[in-house]
């Protein structure tokens, strides 16, 4: 794939495939840029089956731009609760906030001016713009990095991979072709396994799957230890720090520091969250004497910001 005439065959051969392909996800339903943003924001760190679970939950909770930037954030923390990288939901509700202000409640529509908003990057200015918007406007994600240097055949630097994906791009069905691309790398020109066979463009690509990724990145394993600590239809949780740069200000369960890993454990269970897989062991205990926290009621724990853990061991002891 090299010369300029390449384009228009390249382009119609790749949105061809993917109007007969393309997966029915929730956020494909219509072009309303609050729900386009909102599935941008959650797919950045999180996979596609994953969003798909709380994608709908939340909008059922804040159906509009409106409602979000009128919630409080503990609600809107709450609602995120499970898909990790709280600081996403704090943007967003910051950006919400500053939309209502700024725009007067209109989403701005342009790749520049949505730049400009809390928690929105290149790459998310660029896929709601062209997708909501049709600016001709190209993304690359790790998936649109792979397809294009599998069809040049060789490694670019990130100006020129923006450069070759603006170039590649079909200026009159914008948002189709992002998707187009970051679909083709998702379900067919994979990572390890490329499925060459079934691609549409095969016949212009330097590589076919040849140009694999070198180095795959190691996952560390851990244990951690928790106490579930229940009384009277009550459940001790601990804040973690406002500061923290992991989830702030969300709620869990008191850990148990230096514990024994022999110790009989009630619950188990593994939980992942970026690069480490922990496995996860619950005592149901009293709480470590001189840990501050508070008692929640059972009613309660549905409105308070509960990390994904805390939720995943609450819902597994049927707590809620
Ligand atoms: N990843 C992030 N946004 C996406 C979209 N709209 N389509 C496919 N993959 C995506």
């Amino acid at each position: 794939m090299n010369s300029a005439q390449a384009c228009p065959v390249f382009r119609s051969r790749l949105l061809d495939w993917y109007q007969r392909n393309r997966r029915d996800l929730p956020w494909r339903e219509n072009r309303d840029p609050y729900r386009i943003w909102l599935s941008e924001i959650m797919l950045q760190q999180t996979r596609v089956a994953a969003v798909v679970d709380h994608y709908g939950k939340f909008l059922i909770r804040f159906p509009t731009n409106k409602k979000l930037a009128s919630a409080r954030e503990s609600s809107v923390l709450a609602a995120w609760s499970g898909l990790g990288y709280y600081r996403r939901a704090r943007m967003l509700h910051a950006a919400g906030k500053e939309i209502v202000k700024r725009y007067a409640g209109r989403f701005p529509r342009t790749a520049d001016e949505l730049r400009a908003l809390p928690g929105i990057g290149r790459y998310t200015a660029a896929a709601i713009a062209s997708i909501a918007f049709d600016e001709p406007i190209a993304v690359v994600d790790g998936n649109v990095e792979r397809v294009i240097e599998r069809l040049v055949g060789e490694r670019l630097p990130k100006k020129e991979l923006w450069q070759t994906a603006q170039e590649l791009l079909s200026p009159r069905r914008p948002g189709d072709f992002n998707q187009a691309m970051m679909e083709l790398g998702a379900t067919i020109c994979l990572p390890r396994e490329p499925m060459c066979l079934a691609c549409p463009v095969r016949g212009m690509c330097a590589t076919r799957g040849e140009l694999s990724r070198a180095g795959k990145k190691t996952r560390q394993k851990k244990q951690i230890h928790f106490a579930l600590d229940c009384h009277q239809g009550a459940v001790f949780l601990v804040e973690r720090p406002k500061h923290a740069s992991l989830m702030p200000g969300m709620w869990e369960l008191p850990e148990i520091p230096g514990h024994n890993g022999t110790a009989k454990a009630w619950l188990t269970l593994r939980h992942s969250i970026t690069v480490t897989d922990y496995l996860v062991r619950v005592a149901r205990c009293p709480a470590p004497q001189g840990i501050c926290g508070s008692w929640f009621s059972h009613r309660r724990l549905a409105k308070l910001p509960l990390t994904g853990l805390a939720r995943k061991i609450l819902r597994a002891a049927n707590v809620i």
